[in-house]
């Protein structure tokens, strides 16, 4: 069945059940506390909650999807960063048999699958949400047998909120059984084993509760379902592949790739998969208007785009080989999407400039790399005439490399390996512990900044810059709320007695409007608002709303404090526990920073 089919199937399946065809919203969130589209059921979040929907009580899509929470498994063979979602829903109509019911007639008659192929898990219940024993029942009693039924916790099977708050609730997942045949694990291979056997293909979300900024669960009025199907995994399915870039919703990018790069998929398929999901999923944020930046939607744009011309280097992608791998993009979705088509000009432009932009950066690491290498071996030349013994190669500036050129080291070690004299001593191994331990030490000096700034790290030091570094943040976004969204950070510094914040802004402040910050954040302050912090890997945090200064090189994972959902960045810290700890906060000083660029002094009395 081709992917054109089975997203019909899908839709008039649905419609047949009464539900209304509602076409994809865009991947650029109407949500501001999150940057895309990750599911289907964002456009209809406010139907969930009670809102009367133009489109009736039942509702189907196939949605364009787009997260970066799952950019390092893109590689395996059914994690992606965008998707296509086919979900049906239902805001306070039909509840979990019907769900359950219409799912199972959807696979095994529309679809044909062999019912035995199919497993399911559902929640166990834990110590906040009972179990929900009515799915298992209803999946019992539909002839599933207890050996392919499994109830697991809030990990697997319990979905949402999206953005901070929002409906959630317990959700029964069906899965596919690839192999037919366990792991070593015997009968412990059951779903969720990551062996590979299973993949999960559809999450039928029951919508009960809300949960608030303080993640608080409390039972919703209407009852609603929210399900979502990767259609890529369901063509992998149904095409019979052992991935889902063999389907043909990849085939023709990967076979371009091939072209282009004169490898076959089999030699690295990571580097083709990588290359062929992040390609796609730069040509649908650009057909929406993302541009390249280091801010937000735009960073997004930018990583996957260089992620993906850095694997392109390691399969010796000639130079502009993104142009015609897109262009397969396109001729795959122009039917189903026509705006990729119709943007497809400006689409080629942003790659293309991003790709010259990238290799500057790459030239100039690369200059640098060369000269280093060419030292080196003078160096060992000498030793080995003065002492008789070689110098030993560590690779040590694999990290410099990268800190100094963003030049990634898993390039940086492709290039050493081309030469003869440092590869021979080149012990893959150490050099990325070698890499990884600086990397680290280097996270933790810049986490020990402010600390070493204020001479110290006595107690008291350490709460007098907690709360300048919390003021800076109420200060952000009160500046935000006054002036506009356009306000980002562009710099910070503390000392003892002040702070100091820089942001983009055109025009000089009015004393009105300082007026309004100033009164603004010692408002935030008298409220007296909980701060709290969570640790969550950069792309989660960024997803989730998070302001971050984008002039700064982010670790993998992140500190985010949130302001009890008024403000929320990420930051190394240190802060208060509560605003009320702040005091009286007084802006000293505005001035300008450079072009478009203002900065305030202020203090904590
Ligand atoms: N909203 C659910 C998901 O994204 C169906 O998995």
């Amino acid at each position: 069945m081709k992917s054109k089919e089975i997203r019909k199937k899908f839709l008039d399946f649905f419609e047949k059940k009464g539900h209304k065809i509602v076409p994809s919203s865009p991947i650029l969130s109407t949500d501001p506390t999150v940057l895309f589209t990750t599911a289907g059921m964002q456009q209809f979040k406010k139907y969930f909650l009670g809102e009367k929907s133009p489109f009736g009580k039942r509702t189907v899509s196939c949605q364009k999807c787009f997260r970066t929470s799952d950019i390092d498994e893109v590689g395996n063979e059914s994690h992606l960063t965008f998707l296509e979602m086919l979900g049906n829903f239902s805001f306070g109509d039909y509840f979990k048999e019907e769900t359950i019911e219409w799912a199972l007639e959807f696979l095994t008659k529309v679809c044909k699958i062999p019912s035995s192929k199919l497993w399911f898990g559902y929640f166990k219940g834990d110590s906040d949400v009972p179990e929900d024993k009515e799915s298992l029942e209803i999946l019992q009693k539909s002839g599933i047998p207890k050996d392919r039924i499994y109830g697991f916790g809030r990990e697997d099977n319990f979905w949402g909120p999206t953005g901070e708050e929002g409906p959630c609730g317990p959700t029964s997942e069906i899965h596919y059984d690839l192999t037919g045949k366990p792991c070593s694990e015997g009968k412990k291979c059951i779903p969720n084993c990551d062996c590979g056997r299973f993949v999960e293909v559809w999450n039928l979300v029951f919508n009960e509760y809300y949960q608030d900024r303080d993640k608080k669960l409390t039972p919703l009025k209407q009852q609603g379902v929210d399900t979502g199907m990767g259609l890529e995994r369901l063509a992998m399915v149904l095409q019979g592949k052992s991935s889902v870039f063999e389907t043909d919703l990849f085939e023709p990018i990967i076979k371009e790739i091939e072209k282009q790069s004169s490898q076959s998929r089999a030699d690295n398929p990571k580097a083709f998969r990588i290359m062929a999901d992040h390609i796609k999923g730069a040509v649908f944020l650009a057909s929406e208007g993302v541009v390249p930046s280091n801010l937000e939607q735009g960073y997004a744009l930018r990583r996957i785009l260089r992620r993906a011309i850095r694997f392109g280097k390691l399969l010796n992608l000639p130079k502009n080989s993104l142009i015609p791998i897109a262009q397969k993009a396109i001729t795959i979705y122009q039917d189903i999407y026509p705006k990729v088509k119709a943007q497809e000009t400006d689409i080629l432009t942003i790659l293309q400039k991003e790709e010259e932009k990238f290799e500057k950066t790459l030239e100039k690491g690369l200059k640098f790399l060369q000269k280093n290498i060419e030292a080196f071996k003078q160096f060992n030349e000498a030793a080995v005439k003065e002492y008789g013994q070689e110098l030993p190669f560590k690779g040590g500036f694999a990290f410099y490399m990268y800190e100094t050129y963003g030049f990634p080291a898993d390039l940086t070690l492709e290039e050493l390996k081309k030469y003869p004299e440092i590869s021979k001593r080149l012990n893959e191994k150490e050099y990325w512990t070698h890499f990884k331990k600086r990397l680290k030490e280097h996270q933790e000096i810049s986490r020990a900044g402010v600390e070493k700034k204020f001479g110290g790290v006595g107690k008291e030091v350490t709460h007098e810059a907690a709360k300048l570094h919390t003021a800076t943040h109420l200060l952000h976004q009160a500046l935000r709320e006054v002036l506009g969204e356009h306000v980002k950070q562009m710099g910070s510094d503390i000392t003892p007695q002040r702070l100091r914040f820089d942001f983009s802004h055109p025009a000089k402040l009015t004393e009105d409007e300082l007026k309004k910050v100033e009164d603004l954040v010692n408002q935030k302050i008298e409220e007296d608002l909980v701060v709290k912090m969570e640790e969550m890997s950069y792309a989660r945090a960024l997803e989730s709303g998070a302001l971050a200064f984008f002039k700064e090189k982010y670790p993998e994972k992140v500190t985010v404090y949130a302001i009890n959902g008024w403000s929320r960045e990420i930051c190394a810290g240190p802060h208060v526990n509560h605003t009320g700890e702040l005091g009286q906060f007084e802006i000293t000083k505005e001035e300008s920073s450079g072009a478009g660029t203002r900065r305030i002094r202020a203090v904590l009395k």
